[in-house]
């Protein structure tokens, strides 16, 4: 038992995926998906059969089946614990559901001020304490053969959804609220980075080794108003768990101010497939990227994902720093074969092209 322990503690000596968060080079691409535990998986849709989505991310024990059962089954470079970054506004006292067909809800949404000032205070370690008991069984189940990504949503993305009750086209709510009430939204941001901090440390003190956060939603705003209303909670989150484990900071449609979410903070900045990734990282500079082929191109036939992945690692030419992944999650119907046969090629890509 205690040599056992012994072994747990014991760092992982190679890992593509956390030397390239440093900016290392790699013998080869290092590649994770987002998503890459879903239901385009048979695994996931049998289990999911049995058991509901907010069951399954509660039971530590499924939840750290589907997360290893997924990283094992496509052999990518990474697992990402099964989780969804919306359970952490159930202890704050919103009432999700996630229904099929129409994603999540959240049936007591914020409307005014007062429904911020009635977020109820909680103790993370013990309301996520689900999260942490699988992220502590992946790492044992994982015996150090790849690293675990840990990840939270970011404070826009979540309070989007409270705002809206769900997903939305144009964030009319969120947008209306952050506009004409400041002070109650700097409230909720500053909440949400408190309550994500402690989050996100728990989850590192449980032995994710990496981390991303999700800011999935913020490309629906200005460069001016991400300054305003998101950079600076952004900050504070950032800053508090900075320098711990590499975090990977991720937005879809952002465009307009990656500079500015490299400003924010992280160590690995996620970009989505709409931008051209060597444009996108030479405005970065000197930050590693991960990206951003179009989870579409999946449904496409294997010489489409050669040629598409392959101008991405060409672009690239082995700058050192890069993760190879999806611009956004592997959607639901995705042929698992093509997901095989992306992570193959990346893997095998140097070898034959040096
Ligand atoms: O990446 C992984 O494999 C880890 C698991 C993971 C899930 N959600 C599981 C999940 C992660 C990292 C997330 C993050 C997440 N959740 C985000 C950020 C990523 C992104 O896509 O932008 C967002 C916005 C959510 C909120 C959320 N949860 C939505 C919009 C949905 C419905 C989407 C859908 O396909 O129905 C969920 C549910 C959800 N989260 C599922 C999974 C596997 C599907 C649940 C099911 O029906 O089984």
């Amino acid at each position: 038992m205690q040599e056992k322990l012994n072994m747990e503690k014991q760092s992982l000596k190679n890992s593509s995926l956390l030397d390239a968060c440093k900016g290392m080079q790699t013998n080869f691409t290092p590649i994770w998906l987002m998503r890459q535990a879903g239901r385009y998986m048979k695994e996931y849709r049998d289990l999911r059969a049995k058991v509901s989505f907010i069951d399954l991310c509660k039971n530590p024990d499924l939840a750290c089946e589907v997360t290893v059962t997924a990283a094992k089954e496509i052999g990518v470079d990474a697992a990402i614990i099964f989780s969804d970054i919306l359970l952490i506004l159930q202890p704050m006292g919103f009432h999700i559901t996630y229904d099929e067909g129409v994603g999540p809800q959240i049936h007591n949404p914020v409307k005014e001020p007062k429904d911020v000032e009635a977020i109820l205070d909680f103790d993370v370690k013990f309301e996520l304490s689900y999260v942490f008991e699988a992220i502590r069984k992946v790492r044992s189940e994982l015996n150090n053969t790849i690293p675990l990504i840990g990840f939270s949503g970011a404070p826009f993305t979540l309070a989007s959804y409270l705002i809206e009750g769900g997903g939305s086209k144009n964030f009319v709510k969120t947008k209306q609220f952050m506009y004409k009430e400041k002070n109650s939204w700097n409230r909720l941001m500053e909440n949400f980075s408190k309550s994500l901090s402690n989050y996100l440390v728990g989850q590192i003190e449980a032995g994710a080794q990496t981390l991303q956060i999700f800011d999935s939603w913020v490309g629906c705003l200005s460069r001016s108003d991400y300054r305003e209303y998101v950079m600076p909670h952004m900050k504070t989150l950032l800053n508090s768990i900075s320098k711990r484990v590499p975090v990977i900071h991720f937005g879809t449609g952002t465009s307009a101010f990656l500079e500015d979410m490299k400003e924010a903070g992280g160590d690995v900045i996620g970009l989505d497939f709409r931008v051209d990734l060597m444009d996108a990282w030479n405005r970065l500079g000197d930050i590693p990227v991960q990206g951003n082929l179009d989870p579409c191109v999946l449904f496409s036939d294997r010489d489409l994902i050669a040629k598409k992945a392959g101008e991405i690692l060409e672009a690239v030419n082995m700058r050192p720093g890069f993760i190879f992944n999806l611009g956004h999650g592997v959607l639901p119907e995705t042929p698992v074969d093509n997901v095989k046969f992306l992570i193959d090629f990346v893997h095998e890509w140097r070898v034959k092209n040096q």
